[in-house]
């Protein structure tokens, strides 16, 4: 029997994403988010219009997307509720936020340099996305549910950094899908994604099928 209701949220279960971006002093600012889906080598985020990590996005334009996986749950945590900006939004304001300068040093998390871009990576997280923005637009204009002024961010991804501990082997290009156990955000709560369910026939033929660029490579 199903019901129709009428929820707050729609946040069904997305994986987490550390997003560290450059203030304007040069300083890194870290964002816990999930709104967040890939396809190809291309991202698409979807962010409050006035968080810190939107504005550093569009004056500089890069940022590293660090993804959380579950051993990451106690620094969302600590960064959950805080906000780089000064001038707190008064939604922000309202739900409890404080503006925090150093949130790496709030999430107990270091950083590592990058390689094509000027945020930092996350060393403690085992998958690290550098960036650059292609595009940012409004979100959700003609949602009257929607409370607050937001963006879609379009990001190409230039560099994949990923801890061997999740790779199928030291030398392969492929991630051992029970080993990297993605943190997800879940209608508030953080939860693990548990493990696998069937052996997926999608998962069929070489992975490399989805990049032709790889193939054309190989031969
Ligand atoms: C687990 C988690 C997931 C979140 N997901 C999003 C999200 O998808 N989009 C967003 O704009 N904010 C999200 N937030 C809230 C941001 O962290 C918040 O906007 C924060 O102010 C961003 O930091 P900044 O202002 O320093 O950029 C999430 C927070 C947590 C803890």
């Amino acid at each position: 029997m199903h019901r129709t209701i009428e929820p707050a949220i729609h946040y069904w279960g997305t994986p987490v994403v550390l997003i560290s971006s450059l203030n304007e002093d040069g300083s890194a600012n870290l964002a816990p988010m999930s709104s967040a889906w890939w396809l190809g080598w291309s991202c698409m985020l979807g962010l409050d219009a006035s968080s810190q990590t939107l504005l550093n996005l569009k004056r500089q334009g890069e940022c590293v997307l660090n993804l959380a996986s579950t051993a990451n749950a106690e620094a969302v945590n600590r960064l959950a509720l805080c906000t780089g900006t000064h001038q707190l939004p008064l939604h922000k304001q309202w739900l409890g936020y404080r503006h925090v300068a150093d949130k790496l040093g709030e999430a107990g998390l270091s950083a590592q340099p990058s390689e094509q871009v000027a945020p930092p990576r996350v060393r403690e997280c085992q998958v690290q996305l550098e960036a650059q923005v292609v595009d940012i637009r409004p979100f959700g204009t003609q949602d009257p549910r929607l409370p607050i002024a937001s963006c879609m961010v379009e990001l190409r991804l230039l560099r994949t950094h990923v801890d061997e501990a999740i790779l199928q082997g030291a030398q392969s290009e492929r991630i051992d899908a029970e080993a990297w156990q993605p943190l997800m955000m879940k209608f508030r709560q953080l939860h693990s994604s548990g493990g696998q369910v069937l052996p997926s026939r999608l998962a069929q033929g070489p992975e490399e099928r989805y990049a032709p660029w790889k193939l054309r490579r190989a031969s």
